[in-house]
């Protein structure tokens, strides 16, 4: 049986790195990368650390309006599958990447696995909430991370045999590469950093860039927190792009870096004091690593992590930033009690995710 996947962006890789060697291992697999993360340290920084095996196909797609970026990727996918002729094809999440595989499996009538099923933010204005939902109406098996998802799929009036709830992937990942992160110390002193001197954080959703007002409103409080603690600020192209055009600037407290492979990320995340992000990613990967993550977004499609008390969805309001962060400053027993709440996880997700292709095939 042929399996084919697409990818395209960092989260992708990462939250697929675990996935990755055992669909090589038990099917004969093809991996496209269409090149919408094109940048070294956006993209081939992952393969390397994470041991992953080069992708079959490059495409080179690069960046442009959704419109062009998503037609440039469904033309050559398409010419791709019509060559290879895949049995499955796997899409993940919600980027425009998974948006040009599933329309082009969904035409050709080849089956599609969407992973990361189910997630709703609720807001439509969000690119990657019509991406998730056309790739979840697309999809012939629909791998949900917990019971929440679920219960939106139904909603939506899926089909319930083609839903498996398999927990998370991005979780299962993290806990893989959090084990080489740690045995990497150097990569956090070589910042001149240690264990819960700085907080970590990162900007680069459309709903924060793209707003000139949002944007300077939580710069502006960026810079006020630098004033009490470190903050470190690995940054993505998007937003280097935005502060440049808006002309905004953040202060010396504030420490930008260049974006940082998934070992550094991890291990900033494991030693910072907490985290403020408004990546998708991000927030799992310190739930899953006991760090606390402060939400900048007015939603969050992981509310098992908010609902516990684990994460804090703070909002992209500058004012609501600082003095959720100053009570955490202020009250340092807080931080602790978000970072001991458990989480209930499910564990061998991707090996149930094979279990559960090999099942479906036979049908
Ligand atoms: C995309 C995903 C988002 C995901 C994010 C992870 C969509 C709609 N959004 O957003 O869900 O959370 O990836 O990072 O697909 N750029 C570079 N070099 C690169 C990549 C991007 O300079 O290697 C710059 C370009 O100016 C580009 C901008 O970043 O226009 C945005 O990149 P794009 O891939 O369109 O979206 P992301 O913001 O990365």
């Amino acid at each position: 049986m042929k399996i084919m996947t697409v990818l395209g962006t960092r989260p992708e890789i990462t939250k697929l790195s675990a996935l990755m060697p055992m669909l090589d291992e038990h099917f004969e697999h093809k991996v496209i990368h269409t090149g919408q993360h094109y940048d070294h340290n956006m993209d081939q920084v992952f393969f390397d650390e994470l041991n992953l095996r080069k992708p079959d196909y490059m495409l080179n797609v690069g960046s442009g309006s959704h419109a062009k970026q998503t037609a440039k990727m469904m033309v050559q996918i398409e010419d791709i599958m019509f060559e290879e002729k895949p049995d499955w094809l796997i899409v993940f999440a919600d980027p425009n990447t998974p948006l040009a595989g599933a329309l082009v499996a969904s035409k050709m009538h080849v089956p599609l696995i969407h992973m990361e099923a189910g997630c709703r933010s609720f807001n439509k204005k969000m690119p990657e909430e019509i991406n998730r939902i056309i790739c979840d109406h697309c999809a012939d098996i629909l791998l949900a991370p917990d019971l929440i998802a679920y219960n939106n799929l139904m909603r939506e009036g899926l089909d319930q045999s083609k839903i498996h709830v398999v927990g998370s992937t991005a979780i299962e990942a993290t806990l893989r590469n959090v084990k080489l992160a740690r045995e990497r110390v150097d990569l956090i002193n070589e910042l001149g950093l240690s264990k819960g001197n700085f907080v970590l954080f990162t900007l680069h959703r459309a709903e924060n860039t793209d707003d000139s007002n949002v944007l300077r409103g939580i710069v502006d409080a960026v810079n006020q927190i630098s004033l009490r603690v470190n903050v470190v600020f690995p940054i993505h192209p998007r937003t280097r792009n935005a502060l440049a055009r808006e002309g905004l600037k953040l202060d010396s407290g504030v420490r930008v870096i260049e974006p940082v492979g998934n070992l550094k990320l991890l291990s900033l995340i494991d030693n910072a004091k907490f985290v403020m992000s408004d990546s998708g990613g991000i927030q799992e990967e310190a739930g899953a690593i006991d760090t606390p993550c402060l939400i900048l977004r007015n939603e969050t499609e992981w509310t098992y992590l908010t609902d516990c008390g684990k994460n804090l969805l703070v909002g992209n309001d500058g004012d609501k930033i600082v003095s959720s962060v100053n009570f955490l400053l202020d009250n340092p027993q807080e931080i602790e009690k978000m970072s001991q709440v458990k989480l209930n996880l499910k564990t061998d997700v991707c090996k149930d995710i094979v279990r559960i292709i090999k099942n479906e095939s036979k049908k």
